[in-house]
């Protein structure tokens, strides 16, 4: 058995699996990101003595970088995490956010940046008439119409859209890694735009008969 941390073992493996053989369709190619180490000179030239100088430790952190759910970092996540297949418990849960100008903004933007691509893009009406590139036959299957007559959108209460992009669905992928909680919701605000606003929320459960009064008679 070779020692599989051997560096050119995983050098010979690296030329063999290339990054973007295993990426999924949708997936952006960390290769072709930006990098940033932690402990190399982020910045580094001549003081006015003519000594060099590099600055090392903690940068400022990139613009539009997001922190990401990792053992090893605080969650950014503010919303509890529900059991996955709990409707009622994702129901439950009320959207933080107002839908100020700002909140809709946002959750446009993310909305354009994480839901396009498969769910299609909307015109100035807020209907989408065709499905996003990554719904083309030969890539992703089963990618549902957001909007319109059968729009999935007008059936979903608030806290389930926000679980498609907490916890994805059956095909669907989850967008927690890529979104803070504000984010995430925005979206839910912002989709309510859609169709003209054409949801309606589905009435709240009747409240259970109150018979502990009979039993306080008793
Ligand atoms: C990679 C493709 C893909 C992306 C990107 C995507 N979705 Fe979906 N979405 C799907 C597919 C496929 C389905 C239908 C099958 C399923 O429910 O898993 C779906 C279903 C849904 C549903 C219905 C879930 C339910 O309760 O039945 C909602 C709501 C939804 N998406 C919202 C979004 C939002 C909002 C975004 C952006 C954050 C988004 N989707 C991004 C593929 C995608």
């Amino acid at each position: 058995m070779p020692d599989l941390r051997h560096p050119l073992l995983l050098a010979g493996l690296s030329l063999v699996l290339p990054g973007t053989a295993l990426a999924l369709p949708w997936d952006v190619d960390m290769v072709d990101s930006p990098a940033a180490r932690g402990y190399a000179c982020w910045e580094e030239g001549k003081d006015d003595q003519g000594n060099h100088y590099c600055k090392r430790g903690m940068q400022p952190l990139p613009e539009g970088v997001v922190a990401q759910q990792h053992i090893l970092s605080p969650s950014a996540l503010k919303t509890p995490e529900l059991p996955k297949d709990d409707l009622q418990a994702w129901d439950a849960l009320q959207n933080p956010l107002d839908s100020s100008p700002q909140v809709l903004a946002k959750g446009e933007r993310m909305f354009q940046i994480y839901c396009t691509p498969c769910h299609g893009v909307p015109d100035s009406e807020g209907k989408i008439e065709h499905l996003g590139t990554v719904a083309q036959p030969g890539r992703m299957p089963g990618v549902i119409a957001l909007t319109g007559d059968d729009g999935v959108l007008q059936g979903r209460s608030d806290g389930q859209v926000y679980r498609a992009i907490r916890v994805g669905n059956a095909i669907m992928p989850s967008y927690n890694w890529a979104m803070t909680d504000d984010e995430m919701w925005s979206i839910v605000t912002y989709s309510r735009t859609l169709d003209q606003g054409a949801y309606v929320p589905p009435k709240p459960p009747e409240p259970e008969p109150a018979d502990d009064e009979e039993e306080a008679e008793e």
